[in-house]
């Protein structure tokens, strides 16, 4: 006998009815995209690479140790999307959109890939809800954008989150205050691999998470006090907007992200439930992506969140986010004249907009009842041979077991009528 084949290790299948949960996640992360006025775009799960080296940047764990890449049979280096961002902003830059109104509001939604070491909540292919907000470099823009993201979690019921807020600087004040970091860290304690770290991107030690290097920290110079006054202003006015949305948030000056391209206002969404990967979401403006992708010098911001870590955030706070599971009814049927009209009936339903599933193969009376109470269906129609006979088919409420006999003429419509399609 052969190897059972498995999912690659990282990676793993969602089957009915955890499914249903993934896919209730999913849609209520989009819904607020969708009322406000973002619209749905599809890219390539791959891309040339230079799509994410340049646009991810070079000195990213993500682009030097994560991605997927592989040269086609054609000799062209592609690579599978480890984020979404730099596809938009390619698709965006490909279409002209810039040309046309601003904002461009951009969604998707779809799989990443990143070649990380799995555990909970971090695996090789995940799923993000990914938005984006292109042309326009406004704080109000910037507010509504993570307030869509809260809206999302609020929508879903989660309370246990906290979003983390703070301003990267931009090309005027960011590369000033990286000098000053470099000086501060060049004093400091630190083994061979952290300062080649620091070296490539200062600002990765700040996140640095042993207590050892975290305790050299505390008087470490913050990008926050050292914002140009254009910046400061700028964060000033996203921090009175989201006031004014009813958005709270706690001040993260050490926050860093995993990717190179953000400058300004920069999040994340972390739920206090899930251990070390705790990061449901996370995003920012992104000044020079753009043009690093040889598009327009235009800003963007955007963010996207993890819809199997937002699962796994549902699940922890114990929250029912599938209203209905399954079919709404199962037909049972005995002998081969009551499955046509079993056949005929489930047909009929689907059509009419009823979910409504039957048995298929011999599975007798017992298997297909039980067949009947795992479909999740409210009621049940039972079409045995004797009843035919006699022109009728029993309708069965499965909840509490109530069952009356209807005309087989008019089950449809009865069925229709009870369990409203
Ligand atoms: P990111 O922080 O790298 O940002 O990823 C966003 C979210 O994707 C994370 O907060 C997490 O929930 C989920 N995620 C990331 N890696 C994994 C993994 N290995 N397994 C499971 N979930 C994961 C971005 O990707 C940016 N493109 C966000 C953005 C959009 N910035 C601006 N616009």
């Amino acid at each position: 006998m052969t190897d059972v084949l498995r999912a690659p290790k990282g990676t793993f299948d969602t089957l009915p009815p955890d499914s249903e949960r993934f896919l209730a996640v999913r849609d209520a992360l989009v819904a607020p995209l969708r009322r406000a006025g973002y619209g749905y775009v599809e890219t390539p799960v791959f891309e040339e690479t230079a799509v994410f080296s340049r646009g991810v940047g070079e000195s990213t764990d993500v682009v030097t140790k994560e991605m997927y890449t592989f040269d086609d049979r054609g000799g062209r280096s592609l690579t599978l999307r480890p984020e979404l961002t730099a596809g938009l902003v390619r698709a965006f830059i490909e279409h002209r959109l810039h040309t046309g109104a601003l904002p461009v509001k951009l969604w998707t939604v779809g799989s990443a890939f990143r070649y990380e070491r799995p555990q909970a909540g971090r695996y090789r292919h995940f799923t993000q809800v990914d938005m984006e907000a292109l042309g326009v470099d406004d704080p109000a823009l910037d507010a509504e954008v993570v307030a869509l993201g809260v809206q999302g979690f609020r929508d879903l019921g989660l309370t246990d989150f906290e979003l983390l807020l703070t301003s990267l600087g931009d090309a005027t004040c960011r590369p000033q205050y990286r000098e000053l970091l470099v000086e501060y860290l060049a004093e400091l304690d630190l083994d061979d691999d952290t300062r080649r770290r620091a070296e490539i991107n200062p600002l990765r030690v700040l996140d640095d998470k042993r207590p050892e290097v975290q305790a050299q920290l505390d008087d470490a110079p913050l990008m926050v006090d050292h914002l140009s006054d254009s910046t400061r202003a700028h964060y000033d006015a996203v921090r009175q907007h989201l006031t004014d949305l009813g958005v709270t948030w706690s001040e993260a000056p050490k926050l860093v992200r995993g990717l190179d391209y953000y400058t300004k206002t920069t999040f994340e969404f972390v739920h206090h439930g899930l251990g070390s990967q705790s990061a449901i979401g996370g995003g920012g403006r992104y000044d020079g992506l753009s043009a690093a992708l040889g598009g327009p010098d235009v800003s963007g911001i955007g963010y996207a969140v993890g819809v199997d870590r937002t699962l796994l955030a549902v699940q922890a706070e114990g929250l029912d986010v599938v209203a209905r599971t399954g079919v709404q009814v199962f037909v049972v049927h005995l002998g081969a004249e009551a499955k046509r009209v079993a056949v005929r009936l489930v047909g009929r339903l689907r059509q009419a907009g009823v979910a409504a599933d039957t048995v298929y193969g011999d599975r007798g009376l017992k298997g297909a009842m039980k067949a009947a109470d795992r479909s999740g269906a409210s009621h049940a129609v039972v079409i045995g041979e004797r009843d035919l006979a006699d022109g009728v088919g029993q309708l069965k409420d499965l909840r509490s077991g109530e069952q009356r006999a209807v005309p087989v003429g008019e089950l449809f419509e009865t069925v229709r009528a009870t369990v409203g399609g």
